[in-house]
């Protein structure tokens, strides 16, 4: 299908659309009466694979604010994915039904796929631990409002940086402003995954990893935590164990935070676990319950710019969808938890790069 607008990967569009994206957002802010019913007659589907409350919920308030209505399943089981109904088959039929589609998925890859048979724009809302584009928008939201800027900022990261779709998408897009640092804080078993980190490397982009948030949080602007992602853990009783160890070695408390800049922000996707104390919500530089909200502003933002090209158009930079030559179209991806294990009729899956073979779809390097 040509010229439908999704959002795949922030990385698809240029920066000069994120910064619409986020300036929509803030005029809707300002004034949010202006586009009560900017999407009169328009319905969004919500295909929740995996379990959400904020992005899944943010988007139905986002999607109700405008004046449109919402349809959708976030139990698959309760939907024909359970008698063995392909993504591919439940995208295109449930295309047929809405306007716009925000899906999340367990597998990596999915959206992407999901896109090919689409006849309707679909919104990636996480797929398994690949990347998170809407999060990333509500960061870069954030970041402007209350950091007055998107660049110069020495950035920490500190929790799930192997499994956390939302880091790997912030990365990726918040390396592209000027300036700015990252500080990678994890476990060697759960940092930040190759393909990130060459992608900064071969940009020129300066990040650090180190094994303690003490070491780091003097010198950052901001602190961005994650949850540990229980979710992505193997589901042994060795996987188990695991994931106790790490759930418990880097936690934020006032303590800690005493140490920081008075003008340093906390950052959280949320849910939060175990890795913030409650005590710190108490403490201005904390804002991820703000984040949280930003987050619908961010979305309607982003469903009006998919839905209405008057308030701005969508230009992709490049068609990543485009079968060149560069294509080894039968070889198999080696990530097991890839869409294209389980959708077999997908095409064009590895592309030959100066790395070695890339998965099209969830980008996993072999
Ligand atoms: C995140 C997610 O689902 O990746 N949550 C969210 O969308 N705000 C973070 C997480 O689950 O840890």
């Amino acid at each position: 299908l040509e010229n439908l607008n999704h959002l795949i990967d922030l990385n698809d569009y240029p920066v000069k659309t994120w910064n619409q994206i986020i300036s929509l957002a803030q005029l809707i802010m300002k004034s949010p009466g202006t586009y009560k019913g900017a999407c009169t007659g328009k319905i969004m589907g919500t295909l929740f694979y995996e379990p959400s409350t904020r992005t899944q919920m943010s988007f139905q308030s986002a999607m109700l604010r405008l004046g449109g209505g919402i349809i959708g399943f976030d139990n698959p089981e309760t939907s024909s994915t359970s008698k063995g109904e392909t993504l591919g088959d439940t995208t295109k039929t449930i295309s047929g039904y809405s306007h716009l589609i925000v899906m999340r998925h367990y597998l990596e890859g999915a959206a992407k796929a999901a896109a090919l048979t689409a006849d309707c724009p679909i919104i990636n809302a996480g797929d398994g631990g690949h990347l998170h584009p809407t999060q990333t928008l509500t960061d870069l939201l954030t970041l402007t409002e209350e950091k007055s800027r998107l660049s110069d900022l020495n950035i920490g990261i500190c929790g799930d940086l192997k499994y956390g779709r939302t880091v790997h998408s912030l990365v990726r897009a918040i390396s592209h402003y000027k300036a700015n640092r990252f500080t990678f804080i994890s476990t060697p078993e759960l940092c930040m995954p190759d393909y990130i980190k060459a992608e900064l490397i071969e940009r020129g982009i300066s990040f650090y990893e180190v094994p303690t948030l003490e070491s780091a949080l003097p010198q950052l602007d901001v602190l961005y935590m994650t949850r540990i992602q229980r979710e992505r853990f193997d589901k042994s009783d060795e996987g188990k164990k695991e994931y106790e160890k790490q759930k418990k070695i880097f936690t934020l408390d006032t303590k800690k935070l005493k140490t920081g800049k008075e003008d340093l922000i906390v950052m959280h996707p949320l849910p939060r676990v175990d890795e913030i104390a409650i005590e710190v919500d108490d403490d201005p530089r904390a804002v991820y319950f703000k984040q949280a909200n930003y987050g619908m502003y961010v979305r309607m933002a982003l469903i009006l710019t998919l839905l209405n090209h008057e308030h701005s158009e969508l230009v992709t930079t490049d068609d990543s969808m485009a079968i060149t030559n560069d294509f080894v179209s039968n070889a198999q991806c080696e990530n097991l938890k890839c869409i294209t294990r389980y959708e077999k009729n997908l095409k064009n899956r590895l592309v030959k790069t100066a790395d070695g073979l890339v998965c099209n779809y969830c980008d996993y390097c072999s």
